[in-house]
């Protein structure tokens, strides 16, 4: 029987390769203007890494690690996610003693071992960024801005929401709260139950119509919030409005890791169906020092790739570069070294098969060619090449030095 790719894996093939490539060629380049540099950190790391960061109650942890005994006896699993990474090399590399800001990108594939459907893969890539030793609020919003950025490059409708998740001053009391309310309430969904147990605040996000209905009477997180998170959060919502970034505050907004502090933040897209999440993230100010670092405050997000690929029309129609081809056989050694001369400055597709000149334009068509460059039996005397511009459709003769000239 033939061999396929693992259920929930996919290969990246054109066209969609050439979306992805300008993704993530784009999104390097802005988060580069935020003064974020690239890092890349294994596939491959210790489980206990990611069991210490996103959390043990957490679904990518409990249920979905792709985890396995190496040949030394370790316990590994292929990451479902950047950030635990990023911060073990921070920590690792002593960074963390440096002080200053740290500003990193990257992108690549994550695992999680879930129920495949229509945008829900178990390998998928994601375009993240993270940023260490900043506690200013406006780090947020840049944060935020940087994401935004990113998808309105690529001209992506969203909502933006955001939350704040509270920190170690305020989260203890209202857990209490809440599960001193959620207590009494027996008829909540299985996972719901299991939730109260190991992290209360995730039943916020239950997709369960009839446990919703019960939390509309639950204590609010936004109004147990310290002084120091309000004023945060307010703050935030400020800037956010200054730059003219429309945003709503989803109050059940808990995200599905448990890492975070303060702010966190999605970006969804109606066109996309039940996986409606593009990008999210957050501020995680007590990781580094969860996982035996100095204590540095940290905020970071990571996009989606192929949810955003769904979402992104490149102009399919759009022509670049040449195409090169011949009509007799003897035009083929010059063609050939015009067409490697002329790839130092353009893309240049080269056809060594002579052919007639209707069968090099059909080609030329489908190449998606700006120009089509033949070599006939005449411009073979001549050491000319002759040009079809197919977007403007005019057509010239040229010497071999004004070809190289064209752009
Ligand atoms: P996350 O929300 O788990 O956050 O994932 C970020 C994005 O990855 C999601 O919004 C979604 O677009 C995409 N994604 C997640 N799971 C899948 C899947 N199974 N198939 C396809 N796409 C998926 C994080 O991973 C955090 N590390 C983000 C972060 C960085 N927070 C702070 N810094």
């Amino acid at each position: 029987m033939a061999i396929k790719a693992l259920r929930g894996m996919k290969d990246i093939l054109p066209p969609i390769s050439k979306k992805y490539i300008a993704f993530i060629q784009k999104a390097s380049h802005i988060a580069q203007n935020y003064s974020h540099e690239y890092i890349e950190p294994p596939l491959l790391e210790e489980t206990v890494l990611f069991r210490r960061s996103v959390g043990e109650s957490s679904d990518i942890v409990g249920k979905e690690m792709y985890q396995f005994i190496d040949k030394g006896g370790n316990d590994v699993c292929l990451r479902p996610e950047g950030t635990a990474g990023v911060v073990r090399s921070f920590i690792e590399h002593k960074l963390d003693r440096q002080g200053g800001v740290h500003r990193f990108y990257y992108y690549g594939p994550m695992f999680r071992y879930e129920r495949p459907q229509k945008g829900r893969l178990r390998e998928f890539h994601q375009f993240g960024v993270e940023s260490f030793g900043e506690a200013s609020v406006y780090e947020d919003a840049s944060i935020i801005l940087l994401a935004k950025e990113i998808l309105d490059s690529f001209h992506i409708c969203y909502e933006l929401k955001i939350n704040s998740l509270g920190c170690p001053q305020c989260l203890p009391s209202y857990r209490k709260k809440l599960i001193d309310f959620l207590s009494s309430k027996e008829d909540i969904c299985e996972d719901c139950k299991k939730r109260r147990e190991t992290n209360p605040i995730r039943v916020l996000d239950c997709k369960n119509a009839h446990c919703q209905e019960i939390y509309v009477n639950a204590p609010k997180l936004l109004e147990h919030l310290c002084d120091e998170c309000n004023r945060d959060f307010s703050q935030l919502q400020e800037i956010l409005q200054s730059e003219g970034v429309a945003f709503t505050i989803d109050e059940n907004l808990v995200r599905g890791l448990d890492y975070y502090t303060k702010t966190a933040f999605e970006f969804v897209s109606s066109d996309l169906g039940a996986q409606n999440a593009v990008a999210g993230g957050g501020r995680y100010d007590n990781l580094v020092e969860f996982l035996g670092g100095r204590p540095t405050p940290a905020v970071g997000f990571a996009i989606g790739i192929e949810r955003v690929l769904e979402l992104i029309q490149l102009d399919e129609n759009k022509r670049e570069g040449f195409y090169f081809g011949v009509m007799i056989a003897e035009a083929i050694e010059s063609a050939f070294s015009l067409t490697i001369k002329k790839r130092k400055q353009e893309k240049v597709y080269f056809e060594p098969k002579p052919k007639s000149l209707k069968a090099h334009l059909k080609a030329a068509d489908k190449q998606k060619a700006r120009y089509a460059c033949i070599i006939g039996e005449e411009e073979y005397q001549n050491g000319t090449v002759w040009i079809k511009d197919l977007e403007q459709k005019s057509e010239k003769v040229v010497t071999f030095e004004e070809f190289m000239g064209i752009q």
